[in-house]
């Protein structure tokens, strides 16, 4: 903020072919302009800087997907009057899972035991001497996959088969954690505004619910909130949300936390609200959010829930024909807080980007198109899932028919078989359905899965 009085410039950060998280109307209230700077894929820093400065843009609004995450970096250093917000230090648990180990470790905050390993044969070397089961997960790239990429191995044959086929670099292997459930937390200013158990269907271990897992909103421990809060605190997250699996050990453990996750319209708002009141020095409300309000709105059919907006509360006043104190509505512990501004630089990528720093071998595909699911706020509960992307039929097409050993003919098959938002939809959560078209097996389904990753990579 320059003068006393006035608003700083808002602007909100918009990439292409990525769904837009907020909008102009989660701001309800501002009385300025909002603007908005829209990032193409390729080559395009240099553009984005100089509209952000010619439109005086004072804060930049959004996530940015896990593949665009160093571009803005260099685009951040280059814009050192603009606050980014969440900062690009907020959010990076944003790129990969690597980063996630890298943070939660600085904090000590629990996370099941994890190794990452830049030279292969230190991860053989370390797979052949551990204990079983673990997991190997790919660590970077678009996440919201719905576990697609999450494996369990039970034996150093399956590890070494595994990291054969599917070549993730780096490997990154975490101990196997017998769970009972895992609890998605979302966070506005670190107090907890909304909570759900995702439980594995009987007998699997896998809880994303696009694997069929099911949600509920009720009883979630307090033990878990306050681990929710520790981490949004840690990251200095003006919203923020955690995976926490509670195990069979009855242990917590952090399985990922970003600040990019779907959220129901009217938790944006409360975003907007909150953010409003953050940059106007207190002259917006600051939103009231009760704590478990998800217990109740929860029970509201999810089909309605995505579209009511603006739900607001007033404080409660205890009044004398009232003799029962709802004690469960205890905010002691969660008022929201400000997030402080730093500007000084918490995870510079000269040190912390491992992964083009360490590089090696790298291929450079320029981007077409940023490839995520299409999100769907009752659905889609996977963190970074906003991040969706819209194709039409040709570019699907175009996609398809570049994988080697696809013909135009089974091109068509898949088309008359999905249509275009049936064959994203497929490949964001469960490719093997495409199996379904003849001829088509696990070897160009491979194919067709690593091409859809590789056109999701910005040139750098
Ligand atoms: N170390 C682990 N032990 C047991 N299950 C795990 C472990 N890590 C992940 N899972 C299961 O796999 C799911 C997906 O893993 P996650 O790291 O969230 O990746 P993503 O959601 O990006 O696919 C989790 O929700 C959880 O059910
Ligand atoms: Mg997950």
């Amino acid at each position: 903020m320059t003068k006393k009085d006035s608003l700083p410039k808002i602007g909100l950060l918009y990439l292409d072919y990525v769904l837009r998280f907020f909008d102009k109307s989660n701001f309800k209230g501002w009385p300025d302009k909002i603007e908005q700077v829209t990032y193409h894929w390729g080559n395009d820093k240099a553009r984005f800087i100089a509209e952000v400065k010619r439109k005086n843009i004072d804060v930049l609004i959004g996530n940015i997907p896990a593949t665009a995450y160093e571009a803005f970096r260099e685009i951040a250093k280059a814009l050192p009057n603009v606050r980014f917000l969440p900062s690009l230090d907020s959010q990076f648990s944003n790129k990969s899972k690597e980063n996630v180990t890298h943070f939660c470790r600085k904090y000590n905050l629990p996370t099941p035991h994890t190794e990452i390993f830049y030279i292969p044969e230190k991860a053989k070397q370390y797979l052949a001497n551990t204990q079983y089961p673990k997991i190997i997960k790919r660590s970077y790239g678009p996440s919201n996959y719905g576990g697609y990429f999450v494996h369990k191995v039970d034996s150093y044959e399956e590890a070494a088969s595994l990291l054969s086929q599917k070549r993730y670099y780096p490997a990154y292997v975490q101990d196997f954690v017998p769970m009972e459930a895992d609890i998605r937390v979302m966070l506005i200013g670190h107090k907890p505004v909304c909570a759900f158990w995702r439980r594995p269907p009987e007998g699997e271990w896998l809880t994303n619910t696009s694997q069929g897992g099911s949600m509920d909103y009720q009883d979630v421990p307090k033990g878990v909130l306050e681990l929710a809060a520790r981490a949004s605190k840690a990251a200095n997250a003006e919203y923020w949300a955690c995976d926490i699996a509670l195990g069979k050990d009855g242990k917590l453990r952090i399985l990922e936390c970003a600040t990019a996750f779907a959220a129901f319209p009217y938790i944006r708002d409360w975003i907007g609200q909150y953010l409003m009141w953050l940059l106007s020095d207190g002259r917006f409300a600051k939103p009231n959010i009760p704590l478990y309000n998800w217990e109740e709105l929860g029970k509201i059919d999810t089909r309605l829930l995505r579209t009511m907006r603006h739900i607001g509360f007033s404080r409660y006043k205890p009044s004398q024909d009232c003799g029962e104190q709802f004690s469960r509505l205890d905010e002691y512990n969660y008022p929201i807080l400000d997030t402080t501004y730093r500007p000084d630089e918490e995870w510079p990528s000269e040190m912390w980007n491992f992964q083009d720093n360490f590089k090696l071998h790298g291929i450079v595909v320029p981007a077409k198109a940023q490839s995520l699911i299409p999100s769907n706020d009752e659905v889609s509960t996977e963190l970074n899932s906003y991040q969706d992307v819209q194709f039409d039929e040709a570019q699907i097409r175009e996609i398809l028919s570049q994988v080697k050993g696809v013909g135009s003919k089974m091109v068509e098959e898949i088309m008359a078989t999905f249509g275009a938002i049936g064959v994203v939809e497929a490949l964001n959560t469960k490719p093997e359905q495409l199996c379904v078209v003849k001829n088509l097996k696990d070897k160009k389904l491979e194919k067709i899965v690593n091409h859809w990753q590789q056109v999701a990579k910005p040139c750098h």
